[in-house]
Parts: C-alpha cells; sequence; structure tokens
C-alpha cells in the first residue's frame, strides 16, 4: 500500500521535469506500468527490476542493470528509458519494444522502470520492539541508604538527540525501578536519570537492541554534602588578553571531588576578584552535583578595568593542587608578584594555594614593543595554546551542563 502511494508520488515528481518530453497522462500509472513490465520485461529484468530474472539466470542473457540500484544504470530519466525501451540495445540483447509496445506501455514501462528506485528509499521500517527497563538504584555513599521518595525518569533519544520517551517512576521501598511496554529501537538511544534528595544522577547511556526485550540499567546515586573537604581545584589556567582600558582574564579550572559525596556547592563554586565583569553567565549554571571521582572543568571569561598597572587578586575556594598558569600574548603586560616564575613561551607559574588563599600579581605595561620573529614564534604558540585550552574547557563544560 505505502509503495504504490509512494510510487504515485514520485511519478508525480517526475511528471513536472518529464512534462517537456510530451509523456501522456496514461504513462503515471503505475499499476500500467508494472503490468506491462511483468509482462514483457520481468523475463530478463526479474519481477523487481534487480536484473535477475530466468533468462540471466540461465545464462542466456549476460549481467544486467539492477533498476533498484541507479548506480548500476545508464538511463535516469522516463523519457532516456523510453528511448532505450523503443530502440533496444540489440548489441546488448536489449529487444526494441517500438513496433511491439503501445507508446503509452512504453511510457508506462519507463515510469515504472524509473520509480523503481525509489524503493529502496522506504526501506524496512525500524524494527522496534515492546520491551521492558528495570534496575537497581544504589546508594554509592558509605552507609548511605535510598530516600523513599526518590523517582526515576526514562529518556529515549532518536538519533538527533531529540528526546522522544519521557517516562517517570517511583522508586520501591527495594531499590528497584520498572517501566513497561518501552518501545525499543536500534536508532534510540536510552538513560535513566535518578531524582535523589534534591540531585539528579544519570545512568550509562544505551542504545537500543531489538533483539533484548529486557534491558538491565542500574543507576548509582550518592547522598549529597556541600562541605568541600575532599575538594581541590587541580586545573587554573588564565588567560590574560588586553583590551581598550581593561584586561579579560579566561579563567579554567576543573574542580575534583575526591569524597564518597557527591559535592553541591552552597555558593558559587567560582569566586572572582571584585569589580570583574562576567561575559559569559549563561555558561556557569552548574545544574548536577559533582559526583565522587569526578570532576568539573569550568570556564569563565571576565574583563577587570585597567589603567596603566593592575593589582589583580583572584580568591581560591578550594586547595590549588597544582600550580596556576598564566598565559599572555608578547608585549600585551608583564607579571610581577612573588611566587611567579616567567618560563617563556608566554606562560608564567604561579604556586599552589591552600584553601582560603589568594592568588595575587600585578600586570603592567610591557616596555616598548621590539617584535622578532621569537617573539613572534612565541606569540603564536601563545594563541594556539590558549585557543585550545579555550575550546577544551567550553566542550566540556557544555557536557557537564546536559
Ligand atoms: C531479452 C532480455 C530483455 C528483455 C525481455 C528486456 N530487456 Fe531491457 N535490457 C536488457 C539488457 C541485456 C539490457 C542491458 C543493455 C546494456 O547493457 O546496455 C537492458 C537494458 C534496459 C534498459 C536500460 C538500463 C540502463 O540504464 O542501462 C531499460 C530502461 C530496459 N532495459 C527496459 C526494459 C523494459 C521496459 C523491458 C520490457 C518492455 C525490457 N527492458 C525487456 C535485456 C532485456
Amino acid at each position: 500500500m505505502r509503495f504504490t502511494r509512494l510510487s504515485a508520488v514520485f511519478l508525480l515528481l517526475l511528471t513536472s521535469c518529464a512534462s517537456l518530453s510530451r509523456e501522456p497522462a496514461e504513462a503515471h500509472d503505475p499499476v500500467r506500468g508494472e503490468q506491462v513490465f511483468r509482462a514483457n520485461c520481468a523475463s530478463c529484468h526479474g519481477e523487481r527490476g534487480r536484473g535477475d530474472g530466468a533468462s540471466v539466470l540461465s545464462g542466456a542473457v549476460p549481467a544486467i542493470p539492477n533498476f533498484t540500484d541507479p548506480t548500476t544504470m545508464t538511463v535516469h530519466t522516463p523519457t532516456e528509458a523510453f528511448t532505450v525501451i523503443s530502440e533496444g540495445r540489440l548489441d546488448k540483447l536489449m529487444p526494441p519494444w517500438g513496433s511491439v509496445l503501445s507508446e503509452i506501455d512504453r511510457w508506462a514501462a519507463a515510469a515504472y522502470v524509473i520509480s523503481l528506485r525509489a524503493a529502496p528509499i522506504e526501506a524496512a521500517p525500524m524494527a522496534e520492539v515492546s520491551g521492558v527497563f528495570r534496575g537497581q538504584v544504589l546508594n554509592g555513599t558509605a552507609g548511605g541508604d535510598l530516600a523513599p521518595d526518590t523517582t526515576v525518569a526514562l529518556h529515549g533519544m532518536d538519533s538527533e538527540m531529540n528526546e522522544t520517551l519521557f517516562e517517570l517512576a517511583l522508586v520501591q521501598p527495594d531499590g528497584s525501578y520498572q517501566f513497561e511496554n518501552v518501545p525499543i529501537r536500534a536508532d534510540y538511544a536510552y538513560m535513566i536519570t535518578a531524582l535523589h534528595r534534591g540531585a539528579v544522577f544519570t545512568s550509562d547511556v544505551i542504545s537500543g537492541d531489538p533483539s533484548t526485550a529486557q534491558i538491565d540499567l542500574p543507576v548509582t546515586v550518592y547522598d549529597t554534602t556541600s562541605d568541600p573537604a575532599a575538594v581541590t581545584l587541580d586545573v587554573f589556567v588564565l588567560q590574560i588578553a588586553r583590551e581598550m582600558r581593561a584586561v579579560r582574564i579566561t579563567q579554567v579550572i576543573n574542580v575534583a571531588n575526591a569524597g564518597d559525596h557527591a559535592f553541591i556547592p552552597d555558593e558559587g563554586l567560582i569566586p572572582l576578584p571584585e569589580n570583574a565583569e562576567i561575559l559569559n553567565r549563561d555558561e556557569l549554571i552548574v545544574t548536577q552535583p559533582i559526583l565522587p571521582g569526578g570532576d568539573h572543568l569550568m570556564r569563565v571569561v571576565y574583563t577587570l578595568p585597567y589603567s596603566g598597572t593592575l593589582d589583580v587578586s583572584i580568591p581560591v575556594a578550594y586547595p590549588l593542587t597544582s600550580p596556576a598558569e598564566l598565559m599572555l600574548a608578547p608585549d600585551t603586560f608583564v607579571v610581577s608578584g612573588e611566587g611567579w616564575q616567567d618560563r617563556g613561551g608566554g606562560v608564567v607559574f604561579g604556586h599552589p594555594v591552600e584553601a582560603g588563599g589568594t592568588l595575587s600579581f600585578t600586570l603592567t605595561d610591557p616596555p616598548a614593543a621590539n617584535a622578532n620573529d621569537s617573539t613572534l614564534i612565541a606569540l603564536a604558540l601563545a594563541v594556539i595554546g590558549g585557543g585550545l585550552v579555550g575550546l577544551a574547557g567550553y566542550g566540556w563544560f557544555k557536557m557537564g551542563r546536559r
């Protein structure tokens, strides 16, 4: 049924471009085309035009084009097919039908032959079975239990990552959950999220497999804490650029959680210097807790007013375990301050800082510019390096926010 409708649509589309060739209206009747084809052509071209008719299989006629695969064909329009059908290619054992079939029948056969290539487009519909998702919600915090109001959601995403499925269920007292009658398709991806004590936790993402109708997908949740005792910063990179009467700082930090509670900070994760004007505020909403053993890479971009010299003082919320790094293009600023070490190439290293401390340095104008090859190379390196760090931070941050 669908095939006929599709063929009709296809033929309608053909009509518009074939009208120049004076193709008669009757030719648009796919039933007529199919009848002509079965009666006269299938012995060589095969019932479905795949080039596997009896005469080909017996070896009487050599290899022959497959009408469902346009790459094997030399004709691409009904008009071209009409010509071959009418005149034949006797040297290749394709008979001429000009004096055997009426013009209308040849047009109908031509349109039918061309329409066959539409068949693969509506290939078998995606297999779908009705399945069951079940699994166990476990609390991964030592000694932790499950809150009685823990709920789970089943998410199904199609190949374009649109959410096509969303169902909610309450977790049973024994920690199990179940979703029934879930459409399972190979082009879908599935994920369970659990809402536990105000925080959202996610399972693995799996792809659908219609041969498995019973899917076991566990989710680990944790108790949460706002106590940062187990939280450290292991990346702290500042890319510093010059603007009109301002310094633009791109600050990339990685917040790591070594504890066994999921960490949700009471206030923002990134304390900033006074006067900082944030340029990417909408990127900074953290909705997910930082899991035990996990981390959050974040990027914040801000400007500070500058007039020839600037004391920068950045609060550090959690212990900074590795030296901070400042990345500057040459001849933009000179960095000074205790504990800072310029190792060339536009990178200045700082030092570890305790929680509640500050990273402090002073920016001043460089001595009169004196560009030579090595500063140009350093500039290129700094720009490339800075770009990479910016991108990594950005990509990660987008992931972290999902
Ligand atoms: C005796 C076998 C035979 C019969 C019967 C036959 N054909 Fe063919 N046909 C061939 C062969 C062989 C070719 C390949 C010619 C070539 O290689 O150029 C061919 C080629 C074609 C082509 C060109 C395909 C392309 O793109 O190269 C069309 C269109 C075609 N046939 C339509 C028909 C139609 C419509 C009928 C029935 C009315 C029909 N044929 C009957 C053997 C046959």
